[in-house]
């Protein structure tokens, strides 16, 4: 099994490292980058090998050459350019997944080779640690044993959902966008126990490890976050004196309001797209 990682920076990065952690052999893993200096840093950091298409305009369709599958990791606004640059290179079964935001199946598909299978992932970076959560849709040319190829590249790294294509803006919103909300919640927690007069390295420190601590408390799939909460918020106490006048406050109406802008922004990013 051959696999092409195009750009390897937060994302391809994430998937990369939780393959590697999962047992996927280095040799039959190559990626590509813009620039020489990020080939060199992700080659010492995942030790396989990393081409520059600033060195080497041929590194991506060479890469995309001969692989099983090709994952698709750079900014939106280049996934189209890039398969039309690969196009030449892929051979009629391999595997072409992007992990972009806002790029349909249709748009890829039009902009690569007639019957090419292409995927369409909304991942997160947490698959670094093994504990990502992907959604997952297929465009038209796609098989069943395609798919479940798509869906093995993270395995042991996350879990993986098929959804339809159009609940692929909605996924993105709740968890390849999640991992901010939950470091943003951890960045306003620390403010407020500095504004509650704690040192800003402690308040840091304390607020980091309950988000953390917390989070690994709700790795369980069978766990429910409302009774976790429950059961550590006591009647009149200090948890639901802060829980209450979050709630009041609009705290449920300001997350959907978020969530509904992150769809937002995905759709615009197709239109945009021209897809
Ligand atoms: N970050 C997230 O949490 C997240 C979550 C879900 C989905 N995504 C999706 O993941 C994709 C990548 O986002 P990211 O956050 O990983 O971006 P990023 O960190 O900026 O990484 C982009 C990567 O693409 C490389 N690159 C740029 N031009 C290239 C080219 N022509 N050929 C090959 N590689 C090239 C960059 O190389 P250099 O370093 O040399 O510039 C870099 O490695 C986006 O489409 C985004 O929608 C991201």
């Amino acid at each position: 099994m051959k696999i092409a990682m195009l750009g390897l920076g937060n994302m391809n990065g994430a998937i990369l490292a939780g393959m590697l952690a999962a047992g996927s052999d280095p040799a039959g893993l190559c990626a590509t980058v813009h620039s020489e200096d990020s080939a060199r840093a992700g080659e010492e950091r995942y030790g396989v090998a990393v081409h520059s298409t600033e060195r080497d305009p041929e590194a991506n369709r060479n890469a995309a050459s001969g692989a099983d599958v090709v994952v698709l990791g750079v900014k939106p606004r280049y996934i189209l350019t890039l398969c039309r640059e690969i196009s030449a290179a892929l051979a009629p079964e391999t595997v072409v997944v992007s992990v972009a935001a806002g790029i349909t199946t249709g748009a890829m598909e039009r902009n690569l080779p007639e019957g090419q299978p292409v995927v369409r992932t909304m991942p997160n970076t947490p698959l670094t640690v093994g504990m990502g959560a992907v959604g997952l849709a297929g465009g038209r040319a796609v098989t069943e044993e395609q798919l479940a190829l798509a869906e093995g590249l993270f395995a042991g790294s996350g879990s993986v959902h098929r959804v339809a294509e159009e609940q692929i803006d909605a996924v993105a919103a709740v968890s390849g966008s999640g991992p901010a909300y939950a470091f943003l919640l951890a960045e306003l927690m620390a403010a407020g126990g500095v504004e509650l007069g704690l040192d800003e390295s402690l308040a840091r420190d304390l607020a980091r490890s309950t988000v953390a601590g917390a989070g690994r408390m709700l790795a369980d799939p069978g766990v429910d976050p409302a009774a976790l909460r429950r059961a550590v918020t006591s009647p009149n106490g200090t948890t639901e004196a802060a829980v209450n006048s979050f709630l009041e406050a609009g705290l449920a109406g300001l997350i959907a309001d978020g969530m509904r802008a992150s769809a937002a922004r995905g759709r615009q990013i197709s239109e945009e797209s021209g897809a």
